[in-house]
C-alpha cells in the first residue's frame, strides 16, 4: 500500500473507499461518502457515512475511518481517501480534517469523484494553523 519510501498507492486506497461507500447509510441526505485510512503499518479501515434521524448526530465517513483505526491500535495515519458521487472532487469537512490532524498532521489526503476526478491536498494544507495538543501548553 506504500512502499519503503513511502510512496502511497492511491489507487488501492480510494477503492476501499468505493467499497466502503456502498455502505453508506445516507436516508436523509442522499449523500453518499466512503473513506479510507492508510495506517502506517500499511493496514487499511475504511468507513461510510451513517446518518440519524437525529440530523446533528451524523458521523462522517472519514471519522468513522479514522477511529476505526485507531480503535484497532492504528494511532499514525499515512492517507486518507474520500470518495462522493458529486460532481466536484469533495474535501473532508472541517471537523474531520481535525479529527484527521490528531493522527495524522502529516497525512495525504486523496479525493475522488463520480467522473474519477481526483484532487489531493496535505493535511497541512487542508488545516493551517491547526490546533493540537502542542497548543494546550
Ligand atoms: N459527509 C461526510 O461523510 N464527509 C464529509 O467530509 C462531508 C459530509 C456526509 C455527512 C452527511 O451524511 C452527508 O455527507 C451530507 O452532508
Amino acid at each position: 500500500m506504500s512502499d519503503p519510501d513511502g510512496v502511497i498507492d492511491r489507487d488501492a486506497l480510494l477503492a476501499a473507499a468505493w467499497r466502503a461507500r456502498e455502505q453508506a447509510y445516507a436516508p436523509y441526505s442522499g449523500f453518499a461518502v466512503g473513506a479510507a485510512v492508510l495506517g502506517i503499518s500499511g493496514r487499511i479501515f475504511a468507513g461510510a457515512n451513517v446518518e440519524n434521524a437525529s440530523y446533528g448526530l451524523t458521523i462522517c465517513a472519514e471519522r468513522v475511518a479514522i477511529t476505526a483505526a485507531v480503535s484497532a491500535g492504528e494511532r499514525r495515519i499515512a492517507a486518507l481517501a474520500v470518495v462522493t458521487g458529486a460532481s466536484q472532487p469533495t474535501p473532508p469537512c472541517g471537523a474531520c480534517r481535525q479529527v484527521l490532524w490528531e493522527f495524522g498532521p502529516e497525512a495525504e489526503v486523496v479525493v475522488e469523484n463520480r467522473r474519477g476526478e481526483r484532487r489531493h491536498w496535505t493535511a497541512r494544507e487542508l488545516l493551517p494553523e491547526a490546533f493540537d495538543s502542542g497548543r494546550l501548553a
